[in-house]
């Protein structure tokens, strides 16, 4: 069976690996995202994917993931909330300098279907991946199916409103969910808290140098394993915020399972206790219905590249 090459472009770093048919990663290669270059992130991606490609003589076409807006042929970013692309032409750049055929993905939805045919969702039709991180990217899987939309950009979850004339967004709106409940509003809330009551959140300055910004995600989860109170309380707001848009997306959706991945899913229990206590809390016709398993990913930072190794093969 023919290898693919899977490359999960994000905000600080271009994994890319060489995948088989069972998912499997051969080899992989990381580099970190020049500045925010379109021009020289797609050299980088095409660097990498020379590298593999020159090992592996099998690879016959190369998905890339990226966290964007990207339209229905597959080739172009549109749009990028937290990147610099703007109607950029990844499919063709990445041709130019590979010589391999290539598909372009949003990386959520590359994310979401790694994680359907090989992770947390094997054997489970209808899911949803969501991934906090920087943004909210989402990833929809209907009846066995990638949903797409009719012009390439549906399940842009991170965008939909939970405030009217809320916070803004890079996407050019107010109040979007990716502004609550994100990788980045976990690091906001605990900056804010530190800056509002510095005693109460000792801890988490100590492990930011004594800046309320020198906070950041993996310091937030360190001390809430701890047992900090500060950051407990900072995870359990934005797992709230979780909650209610994992039950409004049920209200639409109706899922099977949700997939949560991620930075922030690399907190696990002490991020899905309190969004499935929320969740169930807020479900429309709670008490009278089923409802979908919340799960953490399993393939982690591999899920990118193996969903868009795969989604290059068909
Ligand atoms: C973007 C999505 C992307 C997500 C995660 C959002 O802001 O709109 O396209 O999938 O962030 O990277
Ligand atoms: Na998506
Ligand atoms: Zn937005």
């Amino acid at each position: 069976m023919a290898l693919t090459i899977g490359v999960d472009v994000g905000g600080t770093k271009v994994a890319a690996g060489v995948v088989d048919h069972h998912g499997r990663i051969l080899e992989q290669v990381r580099r970190p995202t020049p500045s925010t270059n379109p021009k020289e992130t797609a050299e980088v991606i095409a660097e990498v994917v020379n590298l593999l490609k020159d090992k592996f003589v099998d690879v016959k076409a190369v998905g890339v993931g990226a966290a964007g807006f990207v339209d229905e042929a597959r080739a172009m970013v549109h749009f990028a909330p937290n990147l610099a692309w703007r109607d950029e032409p990844i499919k063709q750049k990445i041709e130019e300098r590979v010589e391999l055929p290539v598909v372009v993905e949003n990386d959520a939805n590359a994310m979401a279907w790694g994680e359907a045919r090989f992770g947390a969702g094997r054997g489970e039709d209808f899911l949803v991946c969501v991934t906090l991180g920087t943004g909210i990217g989402g990833g929809i899987v209907v009846d066995g199916n990638l949903y797409r939309g009719r012009f390439g950009i549906g399940g842009e979850i991170g965008h939909f409103r939970v405030v009217p004339e809320g916070r803004r967004c890079g996407c050019g709106n107010r109040g979007c969910w990716e502004q609550y409940a994100s990788g980045s509003a976990l690091v906001a809330e605990a900056r804010d808290l530190a800056r509002v009551s510095p005693a109460l959140a000792g801890r988490l300055l100590e492990l930011g140098d004594g800046e309320p910004n020198g906070i950041s995600g993996p310091e937030i989860t360190q001390a809430a394993r701890e047992g900090d109170p500060a950051a407990i309380e900072c995870f359990q707001t934005i797992a709230r915020w979780v909650g209610q848009g994992l039950a409004d997306l049920t209200a639409i959706l109706d899922p099977g399972v949700f997939i949560i991945g991620g930075g922030l899913s690399d907190a696990g229990d002490l991020l899905l206790a309190p969004v499935r206590a929320a969740f169930e809390t807020m479900l429309t016709g709670r008490g009278h219905r089923a409802f979908a398993d919340i799960r953490i990913a399993e393939l982690g930072s591999a899920a990118g590249i193996v969903g868009a190794a795969d989604l290059a093969r068909i």
